[in-house]
């Protein structure tokens, strides 16, 4: 169902809490290295101040678990959004304690506020009822405009909306296309509806793969993941990751998965994972003793990208090998170009978080395809189907 989104409410003279997700990774100096989810909720930050409305935006960075970090403080962030927006974004020195409150207080229309680390203070990850209602009592509307953390039940996402019963509470833009590409189009696609899935283990996509069995007309396997599929197709995988007690699972997936699962046919292996290796391509499954397998091999791309070119909705999460490393990034690098030229030809393509959105950003193609997710654990939750409560108890458009 839609939800309600910033844009359809009146925010004049309003202070609007927005929960953002500004958990971006940061250098040994405290440089963002990725600001790409400070740039994306930025069409929501904005349409509330040029609408003559106020800001308190909250976040966490890291896991401090209820502990005051230092180098897991928000300034560097608060910094960059003030670069993006071209004004100045305060940062209070807590979350709810007497500078936050005196901040946000102050807030005139136009302004924007950054609370300090949400997860300093325990409650945020105890979902503390107190917390939630002193943040609560900051803002008059609540925007949930952090996809990346939609997935947990925090007390930023949950028990502070939920205290905010009676006041607009919307999502934010970026949220709101996230649930239209990761959900909506994925409940409903143009077929050929095909998957991508790769990554290192078969237990983190578990979930993912049952799910998208049911709705998909194809799931294209690759990286570490594929060698316990291989275990479990009696292949030799030589000394590469493997779950070994995931081969069952594997089985059942590949029983249920029948004609619609897609195993590499070769693999790039090596004596070890550097570009100075002793690199070669095997067939699958007959990886030799003292080898692994770091990429899918060249036939595996080919044909990968064949099937790509014919599907009309694309989803991928996941590399195809050890992308970071040369040549082992090939068969990622394939994949990618596949899918931006499928997306020029009319194909809805969705590229979920974490390595595999890296990738096409490494390889500048985040803006040839049609959505890349700023979520890495939201975006497989909701490839699983799962329902978010931080977005459920949410106004109905
Ligand atoms: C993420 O990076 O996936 C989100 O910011 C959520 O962070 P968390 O896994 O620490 O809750």
């Amino acid at each position: 169902m839609a939800k309600k989104t910033i844009a359809d409410i009146d925010v004049a003279n309003k202070r609007v809490f927005m929960r953002v997700d500004f958990n971006v990774p940061l250098d040994d100096q405290l440089n963002i290295t990725d600001d790409r989810r400070i740039e994306m909720a930025v069409p929501s930050i904005k349409s509330v101040l040029d609408r003559g409305g106020s800001l308190v935006l909250a976040s966490h960075l890291g896991r401090p678990k209820g502990e005051a970090k230092p180098e897991l403080g928000l300034a560097p962030a608060a910094k960059r959004l003030g670069e993006l927006l071209g004004i100045d974004v305060s940062i209070a020195a807590d979350t709810v304690g007497p500078d936050a409150q005196a901040k946000a207080a102050g807030l005139e229309a136009g302004q924007v506020l950054l609370l300090e680390n949400l997860r300093f203070n325990p409650g945020e990850k105890s979902g503390d009822a107190e917390f939630a209602g002193a943040l609560a009592a900051m803002a008059d509307v609540y925007c949930n405009n952090a996809f990346g953390t939609c997935h947990r039940t925090d007390a930023s996402m949950v028990g502070v909306p939920a205290a905010m019963e009676g006041k607009p509470r919307v999502v934010g833009m970026l949220v709101a296309k996230e649930i239209q590409y990761l959900a909506d189009t994925i409940s409903s696609p143009t077929r050929p509806f095909l998957a991508i899935l790769g990554g290192a283990k078969v237990s983190d996509k578990i979930n993912v793969i049952k799910n998208l069995i049911g709705i998909c007309d194809k799931i294209l396997i690759g990286g570490a993941m594929a060698y316990t599929f291989s275990l479990a197709q009696g292949g030799s995988v030589g000394g590469s990751l493997v779950e070994p007690d995931k081969v069952d699972l594997a089985k059942e997936l590949l029983a249920a998965g029948g004609d619609k699962l897609m195993l590499p046919v070769d693999t790039r292996i090596a004596d070890k994972p550097s570009s100075d290796a002793e690199i070669s391509v095997v067939e699958n499954g007959k990886i030799p003793d003292g080898f692994e397998g770091f990429d899918i091999g060249p036939e595996t791309a080919k044909l990968y990208a064949a099937e790509i070119a014919s599907a009309k909705t694309v989803v991928w999460n996941g590399p195809m090998g050890m992308f970071e490393v040369k040549p082992f990034d090939e068969g990622t690098n394939e994949v990618a170009k596949a899918i931006a030229a499928a997306t020029a030809g009319g194909a809805t393509s969705i590229i979920g978080g974490g390595d595999s959105a890296a990738a096409v950003e490494q390889m500048g193609l985040a803006e040839k395809v049609s959505h890349v997710s700023t979520g890495g654990g939201a975006s497989l939750a909701m490839l699983e189907g799962k329902d978010f409560a931080a977005v459920n108890l949410l106004d109905e458009a």
